[in-house]
């Protein structure tokens, strides 16, 4: 029998690329997924009926929508006992494109919905049997701080420090950890070539690189009693 089976697991952004590669691989061990999308309505609610989870939209930037969304989780899932928070932007913001609004639109997306959602699930979370878990993508190469991308690379730096307030703030009942892709999978659109380059150069072997690795680091957390990320 798969190991968590009459589990919940909550994949944002988990309609598409690597989101629908930690949605299926969680659903073949046996969780039921929820699974959430701001655009990609068709390929989250295909993706769901194919593993028999569920596709529900939400928007991280719209931090006045998560109780509700949170009292449907309740509704309609009746617990939660794994959290990624996979949804994120990765918008090229070079300096002088860095507007007031290009910069809160990074960061409502990466850190503050993702802060403010764990807190509207936390009451749900608590009450799961077994502990639950809440896990964050990072990005093993936003250290570099690169110039076109400093709004990203800062929003993920300070999800890793998220995580260790939220670890110190939340444990021992809610385990939480990160996992950090490298070059996983190039944006929409993006050059392949300049991304193969980019990713020989700046890739160091740090971090993991396809999809399916990241899919399988989040299993080993879901399945971790402790985890040090
Ligand atoms: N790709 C890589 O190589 C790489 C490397 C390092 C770290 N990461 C991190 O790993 C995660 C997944 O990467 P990815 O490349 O698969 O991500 P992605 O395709 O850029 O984004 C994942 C999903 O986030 C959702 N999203 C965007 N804005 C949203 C909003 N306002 N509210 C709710 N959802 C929103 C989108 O959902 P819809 O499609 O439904 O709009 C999108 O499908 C991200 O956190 C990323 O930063 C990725």
């Amino acid at each position: 029998m798969p190991e968590a089976r009459g589990k919940v697991a909550l994949v944002t952004g988990g309609s598409r690329r690597i989101g629908a590669a930690i949605s299926r691989a969680l659903a073949k061990a046996g969780y039921t997924v929820v699974l959430t999308y701001r655009t990609s309505s068709r390929e989250g609610r295909s993706l769901a009926a194919r593993i028999g989870g569920s596709a529900v939209p939400l928007d991280l930037s719209r931090p006045s929508t998560f109780d509700r969304f949170a009292a449907r989780m309740g509704r309609e899932s009746g617990r939660l006992d794994l959290l990624v928070h996979n949804a994120g932007v990765f918008p090229r913001t070079p300096i002088d494109a860095a507007t007031p609004a290009a910069w809160d639109a990074v960061f409502a997306v990466n850190l503050r919905g993702p802060f403010l959602l764990t807190r509207a699930l936390l009451p749900l979370l608590r009450e799961s049997p077994g502990g639950a878990g809440v896990l964050f993508l990072g990005d093993a190469c936003a250290g570099e701080l690169w110039p076109g991308y400093l709004p990203y690379c800062l929003s993920k730096l300070a999800v890793e420090r998220l995580a260790e307030g939220l670890r110190k703030t939340l444990s021992p009942g809610v385990r939480v950890g990160v996992v950090r892709p490298a070059f996983a999978l190039p944006p929409d659109r993006f050059p392949e070539e300049r991304w193969e380059r980019l990713r020989a150069k700046k890739r160091r072997g740090r971090g993991i690189g396809t999809p399916e690795g990241v899919a399988r680091a989040v299993l080993r957390f879901a399945r971790a009693r402790q985890y040090n990320s």
